[in-house]
């Protein structure tokens, strides 16, 4: 295959994604192994918002009706859960409903979109824990444990003040993203997985390595979230400090990438030997990258849009499936849990998304739900 500029890409990308929404049916897609087969979880899973919102990124690229036909039906689905499995929804609910209900009400200014979406928000600032000033992650007895990913979903809740002119939604986000500066990222711009508090007096108490290598490594993917997270607490607070971590976490993130851009699972290991890549920490960085390139001075924007371009391309020839119709998924060699040995070398539905995401925005995508 010649080498393909952004358009081409873009058009080859849709080609494959319409025969996606055909292989994929109305399964929940999360992991493809060797197969090239989706799996289908439940809807609960943290995943689900992923497969809709790579069909609305491509609806509002293409304006082609399939796409949009089979992201429709998505925010109910998910909403379900609210009444059928209330104790396994996370604060992932980001993710699940920023990409279902509130990109469907952004792009086709659906109600019901809106109505789903704040559901989905004061469910996640129900999580809040104000001794601490963090989101909880997880149920169970993790009740004192905030996590890197979270950053993510933090645009859920500024977006929630946005339509509803309410501050206390920003508030709750802001005093989260402070909490994780302060406890979790690194003077060097790395980050570990799990903080872990006293949920009564909201102390600190410990890092946790969770699916990093230790709790003093660097896992690739919390390092992604934390790059593209506090860029978009900097987009919705306009406050320095956070795009100032986003550029330390990037830096960290950048002299980190081995040859061809694509981070091993964690950047702190003994040896790299027979240790996997994971490519859906390239495709979120990526994307993350360009929202640091547009908050900074023109004089600094090329060092994080040149290393965004540097892994969309090498993720397009070295981990793409684009010469592969039958493979349901867009990217392999993605990590999904290395300590526990679960779903490695494989497609994620997420490493998918934020390639995507990535190239729609250098193809001139200018929505932001993040
Ligand atoms: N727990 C979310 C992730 O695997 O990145």
């Amino acid at each position: 295959m010649h080498k393909l500029n952004q358009e081409e890409l873009l058009k080859k990308l849709e080609e494959k994604v319409e025969r996606m929404v055909d292989q994929i049916g109305d399964k929940s897609p999360h992991v493809a192994k060797a197969d090239g087969i989706y799996d289908d979880m439940p809807h609960e899973w943290w995943t689900s918002g992923f497969w809709p919102g790579l069909l609305w990124v491509l609806y509002d690229m293409t304006e082609n009706e399939k796409f949009k036909d089979a992201a429709m039906p998505w925010d109910e689905k998910l909403q379900k859960c609210f009444s059928h499995h209330p104790n396994e929804l996370y604060h992932d609910v980001g993710f699940q409903f920023l990409l279902s209900a509130v990109l469907e009400h952004e792009i086709t200014e659906s109600e019901k979109g809106l109505g789903i979406g704040l559901e989905a928000a004061n469910y996640l600032a129900g999580r809040f824990n104000p001794a601490g000033n963090f989101i909880r992650a997880w149920n169970g007895d993790k009740i004192g444990w905030a996590i890197i990913d979270c950053m993510m979903n933090l645009s859920l809740l500024f977006w929630a003040s946005r339509v509803t002119g309410d501050p206390r939604y920003k508030h709750i986000a802001t005093l989260h993203a402070e909490t994780t500066l302060k406890y979790g990222i690194r003077e060097d711009g790395s980050s570990c997985h799990i903080l872990s508090f006293d949920p009564e007096s909201g102390e600190f108490i410990e890092s946790i390595g969770g699916q990093g290598n230790a709790p003093d490594s660097a896992w690739s993917r919390g390092n992604a979230w934390a790059l593209y997270g506090f860029a978009n607490t900097y987009k919705h607070t306009g406050d320095s400090k956070f795009l100032h971590a986003a550029k330390r976490i990037a830096h960290h993130f950048i002299a980190g990438l081995p040859e061809d851009y694509v981070p091993y699972w964690d950047f702190r290991l003994e040896s790299i030997e027979n240790e996997p890549r994971d490519s859906s920490a390239a495709a979120i960085a990526a994307s993350g990258l360009l929202e640091i390139a547009d908050s900074v001075p023109a004089n600094e924007k090329k060092l994080y849009e040149d290393a965004a371009k540097n892994i969309i391309t090498s993720l397009t020839e070295n981990y793409g499936t684009l010469d592969q119709p039958e493979h349901q998924g867009i990217l392999v060699q993605g990590t999904g849990h290395k300590p526990a040995n679960e779903n490695i070398n494989v497609s994620l539905i997420y490493g998918d998304y934020y390639y995507i995401e990535a190239i729609a925005k250098l193809n001139g995508w200018e929505r932001r739900i993040f």
